[in-house]
């Protein structure tokens, strides 16, 4: 369990690189299953995410090493397509896996990935699609048993732009015959990234960013080299921190593109943002002002994954704001709280209205899940006295030494581990 000490009051200065994206590296990690090879991935973050995608890797066979942010993968070895429940516990996106599984081996066994925190998370669209491939799909109790044979080219329609549905189709329709064309595909900055390291893999793939991609075979390579672009959502997190203090943070490395829409809502809430080649500069005000009315989106909507940080960034803020979570049935769970802090939060299924409060009064806070966890150190970071997150390792699967970075820019934070 980690114990994260915040204390308050501290306006956030200075500049700050931005960690790999976790979410792009995940589906990477599994990319490198597809097809033997040896890879060496570099700017990959040392989270335990991370760790649990190559404990997955050394399950199978392969060779996982990570030295800092490098990676090492020899997928040569392969040995076995199965992941034991043990494992997929530990992450319940190691369904990625499974697409990648049934191209190298034509079979691939995993255990149901359970729901979370978030909700039920089901993988309804992901077997849709597989089978749409020519995969056997079956759930024997709570495993689920592929046997993929040779995969097919197939037309897949996606009745919703699921980020880990699209990614298991790119994995999997390499190893098809034909082509496949997959509409409705999930926009995410992280199926181009996945894309590319295919590409570099000699997949033949066109068209991830748009809604519509194809992907028509591969030509094997024994090496590939990649690097992970940065995490768009540690960089919103850290804008959120430095909005919720009143700082001024440059944020380096980073395409402002890829997180715009968390940008304009800052810059909605009074902060000034400087755009400048791989830089984003923010300067907030003493106060912010509430944004009114905004809606979580697939990409390029408001991104989900940034919802929680901004309302932990907007409780404070002059007037009111209006958050509706499209994506996950039960995201709102930082609101409980953050209300322990004297914040104004209420739930009303979908939809939390936040209304600011003059301050914010440090308490003990307990973190369910990865962002709301990181909401609850934002939050701590703008209210008076300590505020304490009890955390079960949620926060460090998602974001790389978050108190180091926080601590460059001027936050008082510490962190202690007990057992
Ligand atoms: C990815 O999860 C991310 N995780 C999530 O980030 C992110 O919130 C999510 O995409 C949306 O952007 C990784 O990339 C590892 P989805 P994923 O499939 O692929 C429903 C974080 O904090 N759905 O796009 O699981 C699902 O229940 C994490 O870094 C089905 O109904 O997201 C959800 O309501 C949290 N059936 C919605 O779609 C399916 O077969 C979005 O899911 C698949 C999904």
């Amino acid at each position: 369990m980690d114990i994260w000490h915040v204390r308050g009051g501290k306006k956030l200065s200075g500049a700050c690189t931005v960690q790999g994206s976790k979410n792009a590296s995940l589906p990477i990690l599994a990319a490198c299953v597809v097809s033997p090879l040896r890879a060496e991935l570099t700017n990959v973050p040392r989270l335990r995410d991370v760790d649990a995608a190559l404990r997955i890797l050394r399950h199978l066979g392969c060779r996982a090493e990570q030295e800092g942010n490098e990676v090492y993968i020899d997928s040569t070895g392969l040995t076995r397509c199965d992941i034991p429940h043990a494992l997929m516990e530990e992450m319940r996106s190691s369904v990625i896996f499974m697409g990648a599984l049934l191209a190298r081996c034509g079979e691939a066994r995993l255990s149901l990935p359970g729901g979370c925190q978030l909700g039920r998370r089901p993988i309804d669209l992901h077997l849709a699609a597989l089978r749409q491939l020519g995969a056997e799909i079956r759930e024997e109790g709570s495993e689920i048993v592929c046997r993929g044979g040779r995969l097919r080219g197939a037309r897949i329609e996606l009745p919703f732009p699921s980020v880990g549905a699209t990614e298991n189709v790119l994995l999997a329709a390499c190893a098809a015959e034909g082509e496949t064309v997959l509409s409705g595909a999930a926009r995410e900055p992280e199926i181009a990234a996945l894309q590319e390291v295919l590409c570099a893999m000699g997949a033949r793939i066109g068209g991830a960013g748009g809604d519509r991609i194809t992907i028509d075979g591969m030509t094997p390579q024994r090496e590939m080299r990649a690097k992970i672009p940065f995490d768009r959502i540690a960089a919103s997190t850290l804008a959120c921190a430095a909005a919720a203090t009143g700082g001024d943070v440059e944020l380096r490395e980073v395409d402002a593109q890829q997180f715009s829409t968390v940008l304009y809502f800052l810059n909605r809430a009074g902060c000034d943002i400087i755009l400048q080649n791989d830089r984003v500069r923010l300067i907030a005000p003493a106060r912010l002002r509430g944004v009114g009315a905004l809606s979580t989106a697939p990409f390029p909507g408001f991104p989900t994954d940034a919802q929680p940080v901004l309302m932990a960034a907007l409780l404070k803020a002059r007037g009111l704001t209006r958050i509706t979570e499209t994506i996950f049935e039960n995201r709102f769970r930082q609101a409980p709280e953050l209300r322990r802090l004297g914040a104004d939060v209420r739930v009303e299924g979908r939809v939390a209205e936040i209304r600011g409060v003059e301050s914010l009064r440090g308490a003990s806070l307990t973190a369910g899940d990865l962002r709301g966890g990181a909401a609850m150190i934002v939050a701590g970071l703008a209210a008076e006295g300590e505020t304490l997150v009890r955390d079960a390792g949620h926060v460090r699967r998602g974001y790389e030494e978050p108190d180091e970075r926080l601590r460059a820019l001027g936050a008082v934070i510490f962190t202690e581990t007990d057992t």
